[in-house]
């Protein structure tokens, strides 16, 4: 079981309400996602100057496939965007960039060039910024299920052999820490299919301030209420 971390080491964040955002302004939903792509990028830069270790951003669900072609394609314009335009950044404040997620889905050409950024950042130790792109939670457990079931098919390993652990070695990045705290913006408070299994024992934060408005101020907020938070995984307090 993992042991609290003060401050906290790894921040989840699922990156809601751009659509609110353009329709309370009478703009295009596609210029909440734009508004939403410089929070990111604020964001990132907070979290890397505050000392975060490991970031991990809900850009795109399994989910998210099931809406307007129109729409899909804007937001992999951002991406591909963010990815060309950040690279640099990354480079310069050492950070690696990961993705987790069901990526052979996303479009060929965005693909292989967040590949390309995420080879060259891939030794760096600052910060990991994780994007969750194509990604579900159960989508996660179902796909370490397979692997699994093909390990003991070809007689590497058996099931009784299948724990916790070994089972956690099967998901898309078994070396990321499990988040200390995870924020969601824009006062929905559901899981919506984010990091179900590394979730189990993270400090939920949800804050009704939409994803294009949140500030590093409200960043610092969110990491001082979970500091403020008791976290006794179960267990007696102390
Ligand atoms: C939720 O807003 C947000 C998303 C669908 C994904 C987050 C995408 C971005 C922040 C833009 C670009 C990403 C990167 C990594 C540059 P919503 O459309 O669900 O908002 P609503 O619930 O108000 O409609």
């Amino acid at each position: 079981m993992e042991e609290a971390s003060r401050p906290p080491h790894h921040i989840a964040i699922i990156m809601d309400g751009n659509g609110r955002w353009a329709t309370a302004r009478g703009l295009p939903r596609l210029l909440g996602h734009q508004a939403g792509a410089q929070a990111v990028r604020r964001i990132v830069e907070a979290a890397c100057e505050l000392g975060v270790k490991a970031l991990t951003l809900y850009a795109f669900s399994w989910e998210n496939w099931d809406r307007p072609p129109d729409e899909i394609q804007d937001l992999m314009g951002l991406l591909d965007e963010f990815v060309r335009r950040e690279t640099h950044t990354l480079l310069a404040n050492q950070v690696r960039l990961r993705a987790i997620g069901r990526l052979d889905q996303i479009p060929a050409g965005v693909l292989s060039n967040l590949r390309r950024v995420i080879a060259q950042t891939a030794q760096f130790e600052r910060m990991t910024l994780t994007l969750a792109l194509s990604y579900g939670g159960r989508q996660e457990i179902v796909d370490a299920a397979r692997r699994l079931a093909r390990a003991a098919r070809a007689g590497d390993l058996t099931p009784e052999q299948i724990d916790e652990a070994v089972f956690a070695q099967h998901l898309y990045a078994p070396d990321l820490r499990d988040p200390d705290l995870l924020i969601r913006t824009s006062g929905e408070q559901r899981l919506s299919n984010f990091l179900l299994w590394q979730a189990s024992y993270t400090e939920l934060y949800v804050t009704s301030k939409l994803w294009p408005d949140f500030s590093k101020g409200d960043l610092v907020e969110a990491i001082t209420e979970y500091e403020r938070r008791d976290r006794r995984f179960g267990k007696v307090g102390a």
